[in-house]
């Protein structure tokens, strides 16, 4: 898969050279390429942004060099790259999401900051790509980089061969739309606590039946939004 992000801080991409992304670089089964927004400037201070038309707080992110910048890495696509504007006025990023997106030859990441980008840019952007604004959650970051950041390993790890076990993406939390069941590792007794015997008695049904029910009962005490009503 091939990644293209562009962001006026590209170094904070720096920490995707570490761990197990890291790895899929080097191996080449994600192909990461991170540009700073600022190279697409023509003025002496390289702006990225102007006051809004209308009024108000903060500042817009100019759409001249999100232009130059959209044409440039979306020049070579093979395929409609998908391209994701982070955004708390998005939809929900999901691990359905990130399932889907894991499927996609190109994705192009585009990094807001300030009050936002220009909204003509997306509409331009719909004409290079199948365009997608994601959120985080419902909180504001100062920023999209650190969303893309999240969103990245959230969809590279579902990539075949990213992760070395595939059973290990089976079992975890929102992949069955629960959340995942508690685990536990030796010592059998540490610092007065046990682990539950079921673990121990090597009856596979017995704990397979009580995984499921730990699953049930954390769901419905934390989030209980995730069950059918
Ligand atoms: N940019 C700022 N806040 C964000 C959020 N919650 N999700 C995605 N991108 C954002």
């Amino acid at each position: 898969m091939r990644i293209d992000v562009v962001s006026i801080f590209p170094t904070i991409f720096d920490a995707l050279e570490v761990s197990l992304l890291g790895k899929a670089r080097q191996s080449g089964l994600l192909d990461v390429h991170i540009h700073d927004l600022r190279d697409y400037t023509h003025d002496r201070h390289r702006t990225v942004d102007d006051t809004p038309y209308g009024g108000g707080a903060g500042m817009v992110m100019k759409p001249e060099p999100w232009g130059e910048a959209l044409d440039d890495v979306t020049r070579d696509a093979e395929a409609s790259p998908v391209i994701v504007f982070p955004s708390p006025a998005g939809e929900r990023f999901t691990q359905k999401i990130a399932r889907e997106l894991s499927t996609e030859q190109h994705l192009v990441f585009g990094c807001g900051r300030y009050e936002g980008i220009d909204e003509r840019v997306f509409d331009y952007a719909a004409g290079l790509g199948r365009v997608r604004l994601l959120s985080l959650g419902d909180y504001v970051l100062n920023g999209g980089e650190v969303a893309v950041m999240a969103m990245v390993e959230a969809i590279g790890r579902l990539i075949p061969g990213v992760v070395g076990n595939p059973e290990s993406l089976v079992e975890e939390s929102h992949e069955d739309g629960l959340l995942e069941y508690p685990s536990f590792t030796k010592p059998a007794s540490w610092r007065g606590r046990e682990v539950p015997p079921v673990l121990l008695s090597g009856n596979h049904g017995a704990v397979a039946a009580w995984r499921r029910e730990q699953q049930f009962e954390r769901t419905r005490q934390r989030r209980p939004d995730l069950l059918p009503d």
